[in-house]
């Protein structure tokens, strides 16, 4: 095969010595022929597969579709698997092990002979993990995001996972849906292989890799199951080959414009305020500075286009027979950089240039959308010095300005043991302040910032309040609901020192979060504050809690920050 381009692959697979024999022979007793390992790209196809992770169950036959594509356009196809995390079942939390198998992913591809990567992704964390190992080594790289489910659908009704999730434990506190219901609701809510298939952080990640350039046109919404999904992989197969011919490296795709474009598209679908988290730490890795407040400022004015939940009322199925996010991407085109490239070689403007909607409800107009602001507020104040965040589109609305009296929960444990006491002191006006469940505290920052209404106001039909904690939240949940405050508690910050009682004012239009505490009160009780003890005193959690930067930094671990390449300087002997 003639070749003008260099393939990392031939430092193991194109020597006539000891070495050359030992990488090639053993690879043979699968029965690959010579001519495979003579100058063809080598693609690592990256799988996420596990039957622990649901949502990425689809995967293997996938990386099977991807081979065909590999191999037609001239490649060696290797599939490799990686930690794979998944969202529903992991304990504690999957984000505390986003960096874990983000690790896996970079030094499996740095250690073996690979040319250019697929990235095989579904649930929420198996996106930024994958994503963030394959940055720090920077070979050609394509994502093929598995795609959400199927819409559900019960008792006639559309039914969205996660945001029903949040309705069906609402509805048992209220008394209104039965253990027989919540049976029922399980497999109709899940009717196929896919991710949520809500604008939560799944169908988010899928949009923001789309956005980026890292995907064909058109990738993110098509569902799991439409036999078109398969045809993407295939083509990502045939795509990546070329993209090692052409040396077309993940960095040159990473660019400030991409991570801009990606944040107002977000803002645009009402994707999650995971987003901030994931795309802060993937952009420490590629060399991009990025910032909370990018997020605000680029963010906050974008109009909300689609009309998904948990921001409006539609799924991700729906969101693809309207056109997809090539709709969105079109629509905005004014704002966007349109001259960033894509994995396809063309530009993000070119790809997306008059694709066609077939939907006005599900995906709005520029001048009829959803919502005129969508998008991410970061908060400032002496609450969170480091900021804030809260996603104002999923709130009500009512109490985007509001003063009230703190009700305090210490912990998960706190909170669980006492928000269903019927003597619990709170009405709907108070502010439900939770600590602990930071990136340290908890350790991981899991997904509970949107914690469920005491049952006895619910049952006074109160659908929202003010709460406040340095935790994160679903992207499929929703209510006025104050996340990632940094720094988190359990390090000291000032959410520390919040006590019952005290008045916290939440201003979202003026960008403020205060505790209106006199600061000599706050300096006694900041000198009277002890530190609980490391929840680990061994092995990767021990790690994590050293090593985990705050939520205004993305939660990667300092000493992961940029990137080492993809040149390994020693051999195996
Ligand atoms: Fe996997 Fe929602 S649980 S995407």
């Amino acid at each position: 095969m003639e070749k003008s381009y260099y393939l990392r692959s031939s430092e193991w697979f194109g020597k006539y010595d000891k070495m050359g024999f030992v990488h090639r022979s053993w690879l043979r007793n699968q029965g690959h022929p010579d001519h495979m390992f003579r100058g063809r790209p080598v693609i690592g196809i990256c799988n996420t597969w596990s039957d622990l992770t649901p949502c990425n169950g689809h995967l293997r036959e996938f990386a099977e579709i991807v081979k065909r594509g590999v191999y037609e356009a001239g490649g060696f196809p290797l599939e490799f698997p990686v930690m794979s995390l998944g969202e529903t079942i992991m304990k504690p939390t999957t984000m505390l092990f986003r960096n874990l198998a983000s690790m896996d992913v970079e030094e499996t591809i740095r250690a073996n002979p690979l040319d250019g990567i697929v990235l095989l992704t579904g649930c929420d964390k198996t996106t930024p993990s994958t994503l963030m190992g394959a940055a720090s080594v920077d070979l050609p790289t394509i994502v093929v995001p598995g795609g959400p489910m199927l819409n559900g659908k019960f008792r006639g009704k559309e039914i969205g996972s996660g945001t029903s999730t949040w309705q069906i434990s609402e509805g048992i506190k209220a008394g209104t849906f039965s253990r027989e219901d919540l049976i029922e609701a399980e497999s109709c809510v899940s009717r196929s292989a896919g991710h949520c298939m809500t604008m939560g952080t799944a169908s988010t990640m899928a949009s923001m890799v789309e956005a980026l350039g890292l995907t064909l046109p058109g990738a993110a919404a098509i569902p799991a199951v439409d036999s078109r999904k398969k045809v993407l992989a295939h083509l990502s197969g045939n795509r990546i080959v070329e993209m090692v011919k052409e040396n077309m490296k993940m960095s040159d795709i990473l660019t400030r414009e991409a991570f801009e474009n990606a944040i107002r598209i977000n803002s645009a679908v009402g994707g999650s305020t995971n987003l901030i988290i994931h795309m802060l730490a993937l952009a420490g890795r590629i060399g991009i500075k990025l910032t909370l407040d990018d997020f605000d400022k680029l963010g906050s004015d974008m109009p909300l286009l689609l009309n998904l939940m948990p921001s409006g009322k539609y799924l991700m199925e729906d969101f693809y027979y309207a056109g997809g996010l090539p709709v969105i991407i079109d629509r905005l085109s004014e704002i966007l950089h349109k001259d960033a490239i894509t994995v396809n070689g063309k530009t993000i403007g070119a790809n997306c240039a008059g694709a066609p909607c077939y939907n006005n409800d599900v995906i709005t107009t520029l001048d009829k959308p959803l919502k005129e602001k969508a998008g991410i507020a970061v908060l400032k104040g002496n609450m969170c010095e480091n900021g804030a965040v809260i996603k104002p589109s999923a709130t009500s609305g009512e109490l985007l300005k509001h003063r009230g009296r703190a009700v305090v929960f210490e912990n998960m444990e706190d909170y669980h043991a006492r928000i269903d006491d019927p003597e619990l002191d709170i009405d709907e006006n108070c502010i439900m302040v939770l600590k602990g469940v930071g990136p340290v505290g908890y350790p991981g920052m899991p997904e509970v910032g949107n914690l469920d209404l005491p049952q006895k106001l619910i049952r006074k039909g109160i659908t929202d309040m003010v709460r406040i904690s340095d935790g994160r939240m679903s992207g499929t949940a929703y209510g006025t609901v104050v996340l990632h405050v940094s720094p988190e508690s359990t390090i000291g910050g000032t959410l520390a020192l919040v006590e019952n009682g005290d008045i916290i004012e939440l201003n979202v239009k003026e960008r403020s979060l205060i505790l209106d505490v006199p600061e000599a009160v706050l300096k006694k009780r900041k000198e009277a504050w002890k530190p609980a003890p490391p929840v680990a005193e061994r092995g990767y959690v021990k790690m994590f809690i050293q090593h985990v930067e705050q939520a205004d930094q993305g939660c990667d671990f300092d000493f992961l920050k940029g990137g080492s390449g993809s040149v390994v300087l020693r051999d195996s002997h």
